[in-house]
């Protein structure tokens, strides 16, 4: 793990008590103090909801800078990779730490290749689900219930194995939960195929024709994992992070991470932004309305796909992917009137002091979703494909996690503001 950690102490000073605290400097100059005995020396807490301004661990895997609109993947910068690498490169780096060889993206690709199938029996647990079921409650099911076929989850020795079985399986449960909701029979995966193709082909086939790839959608689709791979410390990795603390096995860490995606506030985003631009359409394009609504705080509506905890300037995945949103639709030949209105709102969004002031700039789910709708890939499968985009990222971190020496179980305080201790008065005496 490469780090440059600059340690210098800082003082905090309260009432008459004074207290040394350690201080450290990451590669990037973002600085932190340490004040995990600070409730031992001194009786009080940090107060910090929603995180905001809280590190919880020290992390080699992605660097973001919010104000300058900086992501990178192992010290690469996210165009970079966005233009050269692959999904499977991209897995490899993240988790591994450095670039693959020739010969190790080779096996790595092989590795993905040749464990994705599923247990037959698993097969059986999609029947049970019923037709409107949503496919992020069917994918973290099916990646909790690995563990039942893996028990050999909590052995260190395995961790790497299982990596790769998660990897490669959780393509196959997306694309089987996909095929559960519109009622058609499973695809199996093909070896022969790239992941990204596989994924594709996996979705799109039928048994009864030949079906080939669009390259464009591979593309399309190899582009939006890339992007989605990591965001360090969000809600679902944090998740990930504390779910894994406590020892739980890898799958049903995972499990936990696909369910805090799920929010709207998070990955459920993309669903929404199409949700809200179909809205809008349905009410006559007037985009000028929904962005006073924004701006109400008594309408309690939100422009989705708009803002971010960490980006204040604007989001580079955003950014890639509006020229790519033109690309892919014009390449489809399709003329989606929800790209007109998407980039309508954005154009008077980004001119309206509410959202200059608040810094709300569109994230990378307001795009997302209008190339997954043009490739033909229902709504409500927006956030499995950013879960399968985002699986390398929860791994690398939770590899990260359980190879860090002395990590406890994360564990929270609070500021108590119930009712002090009482008198209990039976009613009914037993
Ligand atoms: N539309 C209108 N107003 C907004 C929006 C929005 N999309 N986002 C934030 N604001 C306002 C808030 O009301 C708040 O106003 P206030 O200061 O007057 O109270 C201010 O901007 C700051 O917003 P917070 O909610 O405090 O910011 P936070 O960092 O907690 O939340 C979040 C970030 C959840 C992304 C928020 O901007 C949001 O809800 N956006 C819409 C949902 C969305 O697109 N989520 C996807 C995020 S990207 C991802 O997870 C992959």
């Amino acid at each position: 793990m490469e780090t440059k950690i600059l340690d210098k102490s800082a003082k905090l000073l309260i009432g008459d008590k004074e207290l040394d605290l350690l201080s450290t400097t990451g590669t990037e100059g973002e600085t932190s103090i340490d004040i995990t005995k600070l409730r031992d020396k001194t009786g009080v807490i940090t107060m910090d909801s929603g995180y905001g301004n809280t590190g919880s661990c020290f992390s080699a895997i992605t660097f973001i800078d919010g104000e300058k609109g900086i992501l990178l993947y192992r010290g690469y910068p996210i165009e970079v990779l966005a233009e050269n690498s692959n999904f499977v490169e991209v897995s490899y780096l993240l988790i591994y730490g450095h670039l693959p060889s020739k010969k190790e993206l080779e096996k790595f690709q092989y590795d993905l290749t040749h464990h994705t199938l599923i247990h037959e029996d698993m097969k059986k647990f999609f029947e049970g689900f019923p037709p409107s079921a949503h496919p992020m409650g069917i994918l973290s099911a099916m990646v909790s219930s690995l563990s039942a076929y893996y028990p050999d989850a909590y052995n260190p020795e395995n961790y790497d194995l299982n990596i790769i079985r998660l990897l490669a399986k959780l393509k196959t449960i997306a694309a089987f939960s996909y095929k559960k909701s519109v009622g058609q029979p499973f695809i199996y995966p093909r070896n022969d195929l790239r992941f990204s193709a596989d994924m594709i082909h996996m979705m799109f086939a039928v048994p009864s024709e030949e079906y080939e790839v669009p390259k464009v959608l591979e593309d399309a689709l190899d582009l939006l994992l890339i992007l989605h791979a990591d965001h360090e410390q969000n809600c679902s990795t944090s998740t990930v992070r504390m779910v894994g603390s406590s020892n739980a096995n890898l799958f049903a860490t995972i499990s936990a991470g696909i369910c805090a995606l799920w929010g709207p506030l998070h990955g459920g985003a993309n669903q929404e932004v199409i949700e809200m631009l179909e809205h809008i359409k349905k009410d006559g394009g007037n985009y000028k309305k929904y962005i006073n609504f924004a701006k109400d705080k008594e309408s309690n509506f939100k422009l989705m796909g708009f803002g971010h905890r960490v980006y204040k300037n604007f989001d580079p995945r955003a950014q890639i992917l509006k020229g790519s949103a033109d690309k892919v639709l014009n390449l489809l030949g399709i003329n989606d009137p929800l790209l007109e209105i998407a980039k309508n709102l954005e154009e008077a969004a980004l001119k309206d002091p509410y959202f200059i002031e608040k810094k709300l700039y569109p994230n990378v789910d307001f795009y997302s979703g209008i190339i997954y709708r043009a490739m033909g890939i229902p709504t409500n499968m927006f956030t499995v494909m950013f879960a399968l985009g985002r699986l390398p990222g929860w791994l690398a971190q939770w590899k990260e996690m359980k190879e860090t020496p002395g990590i406890r179980i994360s564990r929270p305080r609070q500021i108590y503001t119930g009712a002090a201790k009482r008198e209990y008065t039976p009613i009914n005496k037993r």
